[in-house]
């Protein structure tokens, strides 16, 4: 039956364990982890964010940044240590107090530049003004979702986002719809910033040359659910996402996360994987890695 899947409850209220969700950004967090065996550069994934983003001139001198559901503040931490001059202020937000607490421990170094807000994702964005770039990793996926959508009868919301912006739906079979990460672009784009977002995909893209990472995806997927401790979560249609960005103006550019990460294409890899090699602690850590990294996408959405 159709129906609309919250998480707000849950991370209200929730002392969430981002450890039994894998998160990509919590398996590179620190200059030891051993998933960074898998990159060309072995930086911490928020050094590598910071890097991307400072090669797109998204990080001015004194810019001031906000990153909406920062889980653990691993990602902004990575970025201040190995960016921070550049940084004139940081803003986490979250619906979760919890995690906001963990935020703020994590970046204590950085107390005199950083603020803490609690909220919703979607608010936010609409409130929030003078931040020079949003960053929302791999948090997507929590938002509103409208499931079973039987394509002949569209709720309304969904109506509205498949008239509106052309997106494609299934003929008849039921799908579910990302009605939380679609308004979500819709509100960055509305503002006119620029916005980092990642998320596991349903129409995934593997880098060049290591097409063997095909292997079992469904390239151009509805999303699906994920059952995780205490809620689930929905993979993400970017081609949706990109229909949006790109029908008010917006520069989109949108890629495979492994390709993002720099993740080395090597022919170790290319056997680990094809072989499922894991008799060693070493190879079983790229092998999961890989198999887990390789359905992410990330998104970026800048004023034209
Ligand atoms: C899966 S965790 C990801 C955490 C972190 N970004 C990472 O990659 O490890 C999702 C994050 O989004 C937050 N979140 C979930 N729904 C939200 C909403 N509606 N508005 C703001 N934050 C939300 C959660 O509390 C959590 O911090």
């Amino acid at each position: 039956m159709t129906s609309i899947h919250r998480t707000d409850d849950y991370h209200r209220n929730g002392a969430i364990d981002l450890f039994t969700e894998y998160t990509v950004c919590e398996s590179l967090a620190r200059a030891g982890s051993p998933s960074l065996g898998a990159l060309t550069v072995r930086k911490p994934y928020g050094a590598l964010v910071g890097a991307f983003l400072d090669g797109r001139g998204l990080l001015p001198p004194g810019c001031r940044i906000c990153e909406i559901g920062g889980g653990y503040g691993s990602l902004m931490r990575g970025l201040l240590e190995e960016h921070g001059t550049r940084v004139g202020h940081v803003v986490m937000a979250d619906l979760s107090r919890y995690l906001l607490k963990r935020q703020r421990r994590a970046l204590g170094p950085w107390s005199d530049r950083t603020s803490f807000l609690c909220g919703d994702a979607v608010e936010l964005v609409s409130a929030l003004s003078g931040i020079h770039c949003f960053i929302l990793n791999e948090m997507m996926g929590d938002l509103e979702t409208w499931t079973n959508v039987d394509p002949g009868r569209l709720p309304p919301e969904v109506d509205r986002f498949v008239r509106q912006y052309g997106l494609e739906i299934p003929e008849k079979e039921p799908f579910h719809f990302n009605l939380g990460a679609l308004s979500l672009v819709e509100a960055l784009c509305r503002r006119g910033v620029s916005a980092l977002l990642t998320e596991h995909a349903s129409d995934p893209v593997v880098p060049r040359g290591m097409e063997y990472l095909w292997e079992g995806l469904t390239p151009d997927g509805y999303p699906r659910e994920i059952r995780l401790t205490g809620h689930s979560e929905f993979t993400i249609r970017f081609s949706h996402l990109v229909r949006v960005a790109r029908a008010w103006g917006r520069t989109v550019e949108t890629g495979s996360l492994l390709d993002f990460l720099g993740v080395e294409n090597t022919p170790k890899m290319r056997f680990v994987f094809r072989m499922r090699a894991v008799s060693s602690d070493e190879w079983e850590i790229l092998y999961e890695f890989l198999d887990h990294a390789r359905e992410y996408r990330w998104l970026l959405v800048r004023p034209a």
